[in-house]
């Protein structure tokens, strides 16, 4: 590769670093911004050259499931530092499209009885059908509702179904899967206890992050199986979960470490399992995360009196 304008590439690795930062991490397959561009003169082939070196290696954004790294999927959580928050310098900070609201269905007056909590949910799914309402049908195998406990206290929500999801119906069974298990399981649970969901149920083509129509369609939903479920504690795993549980777009950095409001329930934004196998460093910052969880839910935190 031809070398490139050191103000560019300084611009565009902070581009790395902020996509990285919202947890998004299939950018690099995105066009560059035409303005960012115009402003350098570069190679033809450089920029997005330059992109793809910078995170190959990293497996497949999407969520994990391309992902070939042979990292085994532990999590072997240990003390958060001191500070979780890592400065960033943005020679050009992308700007963030404002996002279409989607429908919020009503919440329901009174709670669903835990015994009556699988058959609505139930109901909810014969509702889905067989979904044509956005175009991610046309690429799917099996629709990935959700798995668990009906009656969970602590509910997981992902982006999207990967491969081994489509092909099983099941969310959460790949390698970001296990890891998810394995972080269940740190928090002293297992993964029956619990609920998992994704914001859309059917897998994006190549694993990319599902377009604001996609998961503005789904999300409604998912919505009621969270009100169905009532979980005590919810966690976004990834800026996409976030995103739409809370309604706005932010860096994940900011919305970690505190606990937020939705549907009555309490919300912790975490990083996705995906995110974690390419980079383990940042497991101990998960953890930190679930410890915030498990406080919430009253859970012994493991080494703590
Ligand atoms: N990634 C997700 O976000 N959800 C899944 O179900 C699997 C991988």
């Amino acid at each position: 590769m031809s070398p490139l304008d050191p103000v560019f590439q300084q611009a565009l690795l902070a581009r790395i670093r902020f996509y990285r930062e919202l947890g998004i991490a299939d950018f690099y397959r995105r066009p560059l911004d035409p303005a960012l561009l115009a402003r350098f003169t570069v190679p033809a082939s450089g920029p997005q050259a330059l992109l793809e070196a910078a995170v190959s290696g990293e497996g497949d954004g999407a969520l994990a499931q391309g992902a070939t790294a042979s990292a085994p999927a532990v999590f072997a959580p240990e003390q958060p530092a001191a500070s979780s928050v890592s400065s960033h310098i943005f020679l050009e900070e992308p700007q963030i499209p404002p996002r279409k609201p989607f429908f919020a269905p009503p919440q329901p007056a009174a709670p669903i009885a835990p015994a009556d909590r699988s058959a609505a949910l139930q109901l909810i799914r014969d509702e889905i059908g067989d979904c044509s309402r956005c175009p991610l049908h046309r690429g799917r195998n099996k629709l990935v509702f959700a798995d668990g406990d009906p009656n969970a206290r602590l509910m997981f929500v992902g982006e999207g179904p990967g491969a081994d999801e489509d092909a099983q119906g099941l969310p959460f069974v790949g390698r970001a899967g296990q890891l998810l298990n394995n972080m269940i399981a740190a928090m002293g649970l297992r993964r029956e206890q619990v609920y998992i969901a994704n914001i859309v149920k059917c897998r994006p083509p190549g694993n990319r992050t599902p377009e604001p129509e996609e998961a503005n369609t789904c999300v409604p939903f998912l919505f009621r199986q969270i009100d169905i479920v009532r979980p005590q504690v919810l966690v976004a795993l990834g800026a996409t979960a976030a995103t739409y549980l809370l309604g706005s777009r932010q860096p994940l950095a900011g919305l970690r470490g505190h606990v937020h409001a939705v549907r009555g329930t309490q919300l912790i934004v975490t990083y996705h399992p995906a995110y974690l196998l390419r980079d383990p460093r940042q497991k101990k910052e998960a953890w930190a995360d679930l410890q915030i969880a498990m406080k919430e839910l009253g859970l012994k935190v493991p080494g703590r009196a």
